[in-house]
């Protein structure tokens, strides 16, 4: 199967998923990226079975909207029952690194709302040890360079990723030859430097279940 197909599946198996759940009330968190597009795609199979979506990006909102899927602010819903999302990567604890999209910070509050959070990937994205993709950090811009020197002294090797602008107005660090064996504690102290939104790190809250498209099928895993 190409990566493409593994997508398509994973995208499947969280409709199944959560579609006996769904019900005219219903408003689901949906997630940014390739794979969070091929899941919006067939939600809007489904969208006379729920009321609506929270989107984690603008680029999200626009996909949403243009299947005629209504799409709420955060603020306007008490709450989600699901939030549906892609990864860069995902350990065996089910703790993420997320942003390659440059996304990470409304995907970091969708996410800490929702009450379960099902990841979709295909099994590139299953590693053992996070840090192999670099770490990406939302940096208020006029504290690139100190945050860029807080990340040395961590360890890291910050590059900024040129000609990018979060949807929130800010700049991304791409954080390189990160060896993260303790995701809670550096997403903690990533999220302690002054001028950090936030990181890219998913460990505080990890994914509820992953499901990973692999050769011989979508594999579920659950914390
Ligand atoms: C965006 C993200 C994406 O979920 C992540 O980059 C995976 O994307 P894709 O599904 O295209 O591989 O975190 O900020």
């Amino acid at each position: 199967m190409t990566q493409d197909e593994l997508k398509q599946a994973v995208a499947k198996a969280a409709i199944d998923a959560i579609r006996p759940q769904l019900d005219s009330e219903s408003v689901i968190g949906v997630g940014t990226g390739s794979t969070a597009n091929c899941f919006i795609d067939l939600l809007a199979e489904l969208k006379t079975e729920f009321d609506g979506a929270v989107a984690s990006s603008d680029a999200t909102a626009e996909r949403l909207k243009g299947h005629g899927i209504p799409v709420y602010d955060l603020n306007a819903v008490t709450g989600l029952e699901y939030y549906i999302d892609g990864a860069d990567e995902a350990n065996g604890q089910l703790e993420l690194i997320k942003g390659g999209g440059a996304a990470l910070t409304r995907e970091k509050i969708v996410a800490a709302v929702a009450r379960t959070f099902i990841c979709i990937a295909d099994d590139s994205k299953r590693v053992d040890l996070l840090g192999g993709f670099p770490l990406p950090v939302e940096v208020i811009p006029m504290a690139r360079s100190h945050v860029g020197r807080e990340i040395v002294k961590l360890g890291g090797d910050p590059v900024y990723r040129e000609g990018v602008t979060t949807d929130n107005g800010n700049i991304i660090i791409d954080v390189h030859n990160l060896q993260i064996d303790n995701p809670i504690e550096l997403e903690r102290q990533l999220n302690n430097i002054v001028g950090v939104v936030t990181n890219g790190l998913f460990a505080q809250r990890p994914a509820d279940i992953l499901l990973l498209g692999t050769a011989n099928g979508v594999e579920t895993i659950k914390r």
